[in-house]
This record gives C-alpha cells, structure tokens and sequence, in this order.
C-alpha cells in the first residue's frame, strides 16, 4: 500500500495580516492541502484562530482544508468547523475520554476524521478507533507553537504505527520540526502527510513557497526510497 506524499503547509506560520494572501499563494505554490492549527490556550499553551477566520479563508482557494484541534473539550465546536468549510478534522486523543465519539460525530458531519497523538502517547492510544480514520497525526514536536525541533524518539513510534496498520488505506501525518533535513527520515519510517509551518513560510514569497515545497516533496520521495 502506497499512498500518495501530500504536503500541507501549516498557516500558523503565515503573516496573519495578509493571511487570505498567503493561503492562496501556497496554494499555487504546490501545497497539496491547507493545514489549520487550531489552539485555545487550555490544551496547549497558546492560543491561534477559530472557525470564523477558517469561514473567510474559505473563498480563498478550493484546497483541502486540514484542521488539526488542540483544543480541549472539541465535540461542541465540531459541527462549526464543518460550516467553516473543514473538509478534514484531527482531534487529539488526550483531549478528551470519548474519542470514538469524537471521531464518530466528525464523520457525520460530513468531513475525514483523524486522531492525533502527541510525543509521549503510545500508539496504543489509537489501535482500537483505527477503522474509525483514515489519518493518524503522529506529533514531532509538544504541540502548541510552530519553529519548535523535531523529536527524534518519534520516528520509532511512526515505523510501528506503519506496521500496526497493516495495508488498510490510512494516512500518517507528521507534524512540527519538519523541515528539508528532516522529512526524509519520516518518509522513511512511513509517514505519508508532511506539515510544515516555519519551513515553507519562512520565505516571505510564493516563489520561495513554491521552491521549498517541491524541495521537500522531492526528499520525502527520496527517504520512502
Ligand atoms: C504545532 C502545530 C504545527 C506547527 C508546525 O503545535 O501543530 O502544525 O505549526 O510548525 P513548524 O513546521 O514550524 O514546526
Ligand atoms: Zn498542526
């Protein structure tokens, strides 16, 4: 089973002044979906944006919208990320003690769920709702802030999540600290959604955008080798 490398730059790292502009220059830039860190300075220790500033990026390009919540409880917001415009959701599972729930609501909504487990959760967390997701977000970093190091003690957490989940079509994504050195180790160990924030969008211009994702594309599909 070899599922397509997808790469989804994580606006947090964007200007927020302009931020309508930024979506829609990654997106021509190559990004393959959109991914929105979504904090509420009680889960993790900072707080970012919600589903009103998702509802007027909306407009600005057709790319999968990639929500990942760190906020902690997440059921009663779920139904306003669906009329924002998400067509994807990760919920984590430390953030709450009904996360098959969780995942169950975010699928009748309408939208892909996927369960995230931060650096010092086992993959046991995840092993009975697997037929519940079609993505595991495996943390690199202690979520709640971008430009943080990649946590190398996860990539034998992703290799034998890979082999837990056997050939049934879920995606691994990586998320924090994932940057030119260090996607393809992750690739290797077979994470196949990469986010990356201060990587892309450090550069400032859409030609940088479009430069440094298919640079990143390119070592992702060489560690999957
Ligand atoms: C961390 C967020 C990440 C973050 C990644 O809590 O979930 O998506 O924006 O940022 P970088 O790529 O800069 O580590
Ligand atoms: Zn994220």
């Amino acid at each position: 089973m070899s599922l397509p490398i997808t790469i989804a730059p994580s606006i947090l790292a964007a200007d927020f002044a302009r931020l309508g502009d930024e979506v829609r220059d990654v997106a021509a830039a190559g990004a393959d979906w959109i991914h929105l860190d979504v904090m509420d300075g009680h889960f993790v220790p900072n707080i970012s944006f919600g589903p009103d500033v998702i509802r007027a990026l909306r407009g600005a390009t057709d790319k999968t919208f990639d929500c990942h919540l760190m906020i902690a409880p997440a059921d009663p917001y779920l139904e306003a990320f669906a009329k924002a415009g998400c067509d994807r959701v990760t919920v984590h599972a430390e953030a709450g003690p009904h996360l098959h729930r969780s995942l169950q609501t975010i699928r009748a909504l309408g939208m892909k769920a996927a369960v995230a487990i931060n650096p010092a959760t086992p993959i046991s967390a995840v092993e009975t709702v697997l037929d519940e997701v079609s993505m595991v977000l495996v943390m690199t970093v202690n979520p709640g802030f971008g430009g943080q190091s990649f946590v190398g003690a996860t990539l034998e957490k992703i290799r034998s999540l890979r082999t837990l989940i056997g050939d049934r079509p879920i995606d691994i994504q990586v998320d924090g600290g994932i940057t030119i050195d260090t996607i393809a180790a992750a690739a290797g160990a077979g994470a196949t959604v990469f986010v990356a924030g201060s990587a892309i969008f450090s550069g400032r211009s859409q030609e940088a955008y479009s430069r440094t994702i298919a640079a990143l594309r390119a070592e992702a599909e060489r560690g999957r080798g």
